[in-house]
């Protein structure tokens, strides 16, 4: 696998569809888990320049703060703490169109406006989180839902 990404102006779709499969070859015949999460939040960094992308996995009963993009990060999130936490208990995807209105929102970084959280499932069980962070308002919606959801699952 050639490890230079091809990136495209366009819609958010667009990047979506372009960078997907790029990341499934990336990721395909390496089995060292942090690796891939290493290369996942690099490449969506470099397609979306989010403002913050990264992983938090789950460590006894704490999500401890693994492979990311951007400013450092708090590296230690309680279950039903924050959007991770909650993310994390619901098993669910959460949107968050403006972080100052999620009661509990934890800020790393003063920056950050919108957020989306993904859990990581294996066997029913959440394992980890993509959080991803923006700093524009409202910058996250179903189309991001879906793709981030495809990608997830193929951690
Ligand atoms: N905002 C997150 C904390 C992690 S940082 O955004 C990188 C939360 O509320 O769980």
């Amino acid at each position: 696998m050639s490890e230079q990404l091809t990136l495209i102006t366009g819609s958010k779709t667009e990047k979506y569809e372009t960078l997907l499969p790029q990341i499934k070859a990336l990721i395909a015949g390496e089995d060292d888990l942090i690796a891939n999460l290493a290369n996942v939040s690099a490449a969506l960094k470099a397609a979306f320049d989010f403002f913050w992308v990264g992983f938090y996995l789950v460590k006894d009963k704490e999500l401890v703060l693994g492979p990311f993009q951007g400013s450092i990060a708090c590296t230690r999130i309680g279950y039903g703490r924050g959007v991770c936490g909650t993310a994390w208990q619901k098993g669910e995807v959460i949107l968050v169109p403006d972080v100052d209105a999620f009661a509990g929102h934890i800020a790393c970084s003063s920056q950050s406006r919108s957020e989306i959280v993904l859990p990581m499932l294996r066997n029913g069980q959440v394992w980890g989180v993509l959080d991803i962070d923006s700093d524009q308002l409202d910058d996250f919606d179903e189309v991001d839902h879906k793709y981030l959801s495809e990608l997830v699952q193929w951690l």
